[in-house]
């Protein structure tokens, strides 16, 4: 990854995350070698879509009631569960971590859901292309917490995430958080209404069609409470 003025921008984007883990089991490399192209949105990287053209959700689903976007699916039990239980909607999940989109695309063979779409990549690529008010939920599940405080602006509750977010959301739109970090909830608290999101809920009680993720469960075992932010677009 580059940093030069001239980069496309896409190349020039800082990620922190990782992108790779252990090694892929045979099964989960034949999910990627199968299943990704046919479910990944065309036109998100600069050699598909030089011009930044919206993205068309025709291309993605069949006639779909409303869009939803899961930023960071991990190993994807939210995206599937939010798929099997409301397959009018088309979701768009954004991943960079590419364990965690072979997790996802062997939920997907498992449940055989229709209704996904899977970026394998940075969601602020997805951002570039979305059309502005076009997404009517947007999840953010267990970001990544950044712990110290110089990596703090790494965290994905500021306004170079939030601006753009914003605008590819409709009016009235819902943008869900839910963490196990304190310090989290009080950055999401500042920065999420700066960026002209409204607070509905903060609670330490879930969504009722809510499942939980594995690093939900990760922060359960290790004694860490879950906190359930609720926003909405005005
Ligand atoms: C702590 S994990 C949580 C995963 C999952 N949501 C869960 O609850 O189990 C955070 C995830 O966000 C992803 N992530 C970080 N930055 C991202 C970005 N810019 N776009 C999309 N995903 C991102 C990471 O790769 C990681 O898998």
């Amino acid at each position: 990854m580059t940093n030069d003025e001239t980069a496309p921008i896409l190349e020039r984007r800082n990620f922190y995350g990782r992108r790779a883990g252990h090694t892929l089991r045979p099964s989960q490399k034949i999910y990627l070698t199968e299943d990704l192209e046919s479910l990944r949105p065309r036109g998100v990287t600069m050699e598909e879509n030089p011009g930044r053209l919206p993205l068309d959700f025709n291309t993605l689903f069949d006639a779909p009631k409303e869009i939803w976007l899961e930023i960071g699916f991990g190993g994807g039990e939210h995206m599937v569960h939010m798929a099997a239980r409301y397959p009018d909607i088309g979701i768009i999940g954004c991943e960079p971590y590419i364990n965690g989109v072979a997790m996802l695309l062997g939920k997907i063979r498992a449940v055989a859901v229709q209704n996904l779409s899977v970026y394998a990549g940075d969601v602020r690529d997805m951002f570039d292309i979305l059309p502005s008010n076009s997404l009517s939920k947007a999840f953010l599940n267990y970001p990544d917490p950044w712990p110290k405080k110089r990596h703090h602006r790494r965290r994905f509750v500021t306004q170079d995430h939030l601006y753009p977010l914003f605008a590819a959301l409709k009016s009235g739109a819902e943008f869900r958080i839910a963490t196990d970090i304190e310090d989290y909830v009080r950055q999401a608290l500042e920065e999420v209404p700066q960026a002209g999101f409204h607070l509905v809920l903060s609670s330490d009680q879930p969504w009722e069609d809510w499942i939980s993720t594995r690093y939900e469960q990760k922060a359960l075992r290790e004694g860490r409470a879950p906190h359930y932010l609720t926003f909405q677009r005005p």
